[in-house]
């Protein structure tokens, strides 16, 4: 009973590399600057507590839900989290792991495109002569086709997001070990070498006015103030990146997880791709945006560029010095192409939970699988695209790549260290295991993470939570845009509401689970 699912890794170094890229994303280069930016070097600390005692642990954590549930062939959290509760209602619960990385992937694939038309813009010297910040802006907001009209809508926008939304598509459509294997082996060490070279050019840049790269650097690895740590907003800042740069809370690493083998190492392989994501974050994007804009720019000014949103330090302010700088087109178009790169390598994961929901659990074949998702996706997509100027991409974010991600977590590690139960948990995590993991982190994962995780929630609940359910502050105008962003969740939540209470009534394997139940398949 208890195998391995179809498909699968053929190799451990693609195994590592797609976990490793799932992980290292838009998160790395453009998120990670821009939330630790207007904090300057006191943001690390935060980064690198929350990095320990919840970031490493959920990836374990979550590894080991992938694996367990699918050696029962679950693909997603509904079926693997009734395999580690068997309430009723835990499946439900399963249902975010779900529905947060397809809503997420509906607007990370559009930003990813972005990147992609970059590339070409910068390679063919488009907006060549553009060299200030507002400049940039308008160069952005004309690419996006932003402007007072009911619609957002630019061809050359359209036209790349197209190619990558087909590219996404046609990558999982070929599978695990022919698809997104192939892309993660060849895509992660070019992004390595891009990022080497982007972050060596930016430290060997001469000073500017007085200002060399180690103040760029200071930025990010020296404390001025230390009284910022006794603020919340830095914490709740450093542990949301830590999640989603990790893809921790996106239901995506549970299923890359389900392919393995009962007895295929889980805590050498989970660390080495959480590893690899921190060295791209930690040491490649933090050399090369906040330096080199500190550089050119000065911090205050840097701080003011990163505040005003997150693509601000790499749309507008890096093209602005790629123009100052010798070789700037090809430095520019490299950035561009690391950014698409370090984009596919994680949404081609986004919609893999939903697609393989829809053939374990309700038993469509692969192609209709990718058919559905394909056509339901794009559909979903058009409103983020078109409504842009209206904030509705903001509010998919919002409610799904950072609230939601929080809220599953909480979640999830409640019912692994809690209800499953952490002896149990810590066997099956070391089943096959080729490092023990420091005995310490029995009891991280015991207290500390679901105690941290469920404060961020009660946290979150108390301080903003109904301002935004409200819509407090929010303009008559784009109101209705918002409720639209909030039909789409709850709809695709309803579908997979009506998906799991069907799969449960009608799959083969959910008709025997008194036979299958945990007590009985556990070594
Ligand atoms: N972990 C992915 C990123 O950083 C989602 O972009």
């Amino acid at each position: 009973m208890l195998k391995g699912r179809g498909d699968g890794w053929a190799t451990r170094f693609g195994l590592i590399m797609a976990m490793a890229g799932n992980a290292v994303g838009l998160g790395n280069f453009l998120r990670f600057p821009g939330k630790a930016a207007p904090f300057g070097g006191a943001f690390m600390v935060p980064y690198f507590i929350t990095l320990l005692l919840v970031g490493i642990p959920l990836v374990w954590i979550e590894w080991t839900i992938g694996r367990h549930g699918g050696g029962y062939n679950h693909g997603s959290t509904p079926g693997m989290f009734h395999r580690l509760w068997s309430n009723r209602i835990s499946k439900y619960l399963g249902i975010f792991g779900v529905l947060i990385p397809a809503m997420v992937g509906i607007y990370y694939i559009y930003i990813e495109s972005w990147s992609l038309g970059y590339a070409w813009q910068t390679a063919t010297g488009m907006y060549w002569g553009k060299t200030t910040n507002t400049e940039m802006g308008a160069v952005f907001n004309n690419y996006l086709g932003k402007s007072d009209s009911f619609f957002s809508f630019s061809p050359q926008a359209y036209f790349f997001f197209l190619i990558t939304f087909a590219l996404n598509i046609f990558v999982f459509s070929r599978g695990i070990s022919r698809g997104i294997e192939i892309v993660a082996k060849y895509c992660m060490p070019t992004l390595l070498v891009l990022g080497t070279i982007l972050a060596i050019r930016v430290i060997t840049l001469p000073p500017i006015e007085g200002r060399t790269i180690s103040d760029g650097l200071a930025q990010i690895w020296r404390i001025d103030d230390w009284s910022v740590l006794l603020k919340s907003d830095i914490w709740i800042a450093a542990a949301g990146q830590i999640f989603f740069t990790l893809s921790v809370g996106l239901g995506m690493v549970h299923t890359y997880a389900s392919y393995l083998k009962k007895h295929e190492d889980i805590t050498m392989s989970g660390l080495a791709a959480g590893a690899t994501n921190e060295f791209v974050e930690v040491i490649l994007g933090s050399t090369i945006a906040i330096p080199a804009a500190v550089l050119f720019f000065g911090v205050t000014q840097t701080q003011t560029i990163a505040s005003e949103g997150t693509f601000s330090l790499g749309f507008f302010a890096l093209p602005v010095i790629f123009q100052q700088m010798p070789g700037g087109q090809f430095f520019g178009t490299l950035w561009f192409v690391l950014l698409f790169l370090a984009g596919l390598t994680s949404s081609m994961a986004m919609f893999t939970p939903l697609l393989v929901f829809l053939e374990d659990e309700l038993q469509l074949t692969h192609r209709q699988a990718v058919k559905y998702v394909g056509i339901a996706t794009f559909f979903l997509m058009q409103p983020v695209i078109l409504f842009m100027n209206h904030g509705l991409l903001d509010e998919i974010d919002y409610w799904m790549g950072e609230f939601g991600l929080v809220l599953f977590i909480a979640i999830e590690t409640v019912l692994f260290s809690w209800i499953y139960g952490m002896d149990k948990g810590w066997k099956e995590m070391h089943l096959g295991a080729d490092m023990k993991i420091p005995r310490i982190f029995y009891y991280i994962m015991k207290y500390v993470t679901p105690v941290f995780t469920v404060g961020l929630v009660v946290w979150w609940f108390f301080d903003s939570l109904s301002d935004r359910i409200l819509m407090t502050g929010v303009d008559a105008d784009s109101r209705p845009y918002l409720w639209l962003a909030r039909i789409m969740m709850l709809g695709m939540a309803a579908f997979l509401i009506w998906g799991v209470h069907h799969a449960w009534k009608t799959h083969p394997k959910f008709l025997d689970v008194a036979e299958t139940s945990e007590e009985k398949e556990t070594p």
